[in-house]
């Protein structure tokens, strides 16, 4: 709230909470980007705001039943200020949203406004409806109007706050459908942004003094946009696009899927250097029988295939995957597959989740559900190999140097975090408030289990 906003009160406040993965994060800057022009700043508490709207995510059961705790938590806030003579309107977003529409207002009647992932941009007309005293509104089609089209720039001083790393969506949907999964159904199906669109947008996070741009997409390797000449763009060609952009000097994707994985994008992680080494490339599992009944398209066996190749392309790129133990029929010999296809790959990091049935999807009605028990017993020895992979990961770090975007403060006030090449959390102490947004060399002095403790290389050599 700067003076530049003007008097406090008269702004119009808005608050959005956000779930599940980064296409959630990025959607909701892109809500608030949308509001700007009516108005609207942004706070980072709901008792401030004139709007709350939480950006939901249905991937497993928690992820939906937190959002009906929190609207519990809201409908007492909007009676409170509905006393004072104050109005708010809440909102649903998201993939709940979606998937569930009418549902919530059903049972959250305090909920004015549901609106899935692909109708954000309609939101300025939304509120402006409910602000006149207009009905609740549903809100869970996928519009002909590419919501991409719509949406302002990223607003330049929001982005500047959030720092010098960004998301940029290239990609939404799924065509995969994996038998567990949600996705496809809450985010429709595959659609890719096009070169020129993706540029304008990378040219102005670079303006704002982004550094780092993290690519996204429910499948983002999958991209495949126009590329102005009316032919389609692979993710590899439009990596070396963006990397030739002026203040760009970090790039990254997520989450890639294993059959998408294609030449030009392998090459790409040889030649770019703009491109990280890492790669966050989701298996689920590692038995050949449950890969199929997931429906995944590919098997152990050429999942490491794929892993050489791309170790073959740039040695150091470190690994990271999604698990998921205790899917329907999982026997103790499914679970020992995916255990020795970790110990063959070597993760550097990974998340895992127990197999939650979601509504609607193939592998929910199969019979053999697995009881809760065997899934926690078996999420404990898998994270308990993956913790130690990360922690020799980590530990194998110190002693070498590595480049350390600084992009947040740390416990301290001295103290600044930054981002290595490995997405690895790197803090250093009695920082110097100069190196926000810098790239700097760093000498890893230890590797813990989560992150890494350095100095830097060369005091003397700190930007002014
Ligand atoms: N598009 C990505 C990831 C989508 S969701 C991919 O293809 O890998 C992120 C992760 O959530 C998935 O990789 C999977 O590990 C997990 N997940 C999805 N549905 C799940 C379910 N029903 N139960 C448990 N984990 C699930
Ligand atoms: Fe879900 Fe599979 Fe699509 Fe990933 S590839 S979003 S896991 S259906
Ligand atoms: Fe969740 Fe939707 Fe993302 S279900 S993981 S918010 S695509």
């Amino acid at each position: 709230m700067g003076p530049e906003n003007g008097p406090d009160a008269t702004r119009k406040k808005i608050f959005v909470k956000t779930y599940g993965c980064q296409m959630n994060v990025y959607d909701s800057a892109r809500m608030v980007d949308v509001m700007a022009p009516s108005g609207y700043t942004e706070v980072d508490q709901p008792e401030d705001a004139d709007i709350v709207i939480l950006n939901t995510c249905h991937i497993r059961e928690k992820a939906a039943e937190k959002v009906y705790s929190e609207l519990g938590c809201l409908r007492d806030l909007k009676k409170e200020k509905s006393g004072r003579g104050e109005n708010l309107v809440i909102g649903v977003a998201g993939c709940v949203a979606q998937a569930e529409g009418e549902e919530i207002r059903r049972r959250a009647p305090v909920v004015d406004l549901v609106l899935g992932p692909q109708t954000y941009h309609r939101l300025p007309e939304y509120v402006g409806r409910l602000s006149n005293g207009g009905p609740g509104i549903v809100e869970t089609d996928f519009p002909a109007d590419d919501k991409f089209e719509t949406l302002p720039a990223p607003e330049r001083r929001k982005t500047l706050a959030r720092g010098a790393t960004a998301f940029l969506t290239i990609q939404e949907g799924c065509d995969k459908f994996c038998t567990f999964c949600v996705v496809p159904y809450t985010r429709g199906a595959e659609f890719s942004r096009p070169v020129t669109r993706i540029l304008d947008e990378a040219r102005a996070l670079a303006d704002a003094g982004v550094r780092e741009i993290t690519l996204l997409g429910q499948n983002v390797n999958a991209y495949h946009g126009d590329d102005g000449k009316g032919a389609a763009a692979s993710l590899g060609h439009l990596i070396r696009r963006l990397a030739g952009i002026d203040g760009i000097e970090r790039l990254r994707y997520t989450t890639s899927h294993p059959r998408d994985m294609d030449d030009e994008l392998i090459a790409a992680h040889a030649e770019v250097p703009e491109l990280m080494p890492y790669l966050h490339l989701p298996v689920q599992s590692g038995s050949d029988r449950i890969l199929a009944a997931m429906n995944r398209r590919h098997d152990a066996e050429s999942y490491i295939r794929l892993v050489e190749r791309i170790r073959a392309a740039n040695p150091g790129i470190a690994m990271s995957s999604d698990f998921i133990v205790g899917f329907p029929g999982e026997t103790e010999q499914d679970f020992e597959a995916t255990l020795a296809l970790i110990r063959e790959v070597g993760y550097a990091q990974a998340y895992s989740f127990k197999y939650s049935p979601r509504p609607g999807t193939p592998a929910s009605a199969e019979e053999d559900q697995l009881p809760e028990e065997i899934k926690s017993e078996r999420l404990q020895r898998l994270q308990a190999l993956l913790g130690e992979q990360q922690i020799a990961f980590n530990r194998a770090c110190a002693g070498s140097t590595m480049s350390v975007l600084f992009d947040r403060r740390g416990r301290s006030e001295s103290q600044l975090v930054g981002r290595s090449p490995y997405l690895q959390s790197v803090h250093i102490d009695d920082a110097p408030e100069s190196l926000f947004g810098q790239i700097v060399d760093v000498v890893v002095e230890e590797g813990y289990r989560n992150s890494l403790r350095g100095r830097l290389l060369e005091t003397d050599s700190v930007p002014a």
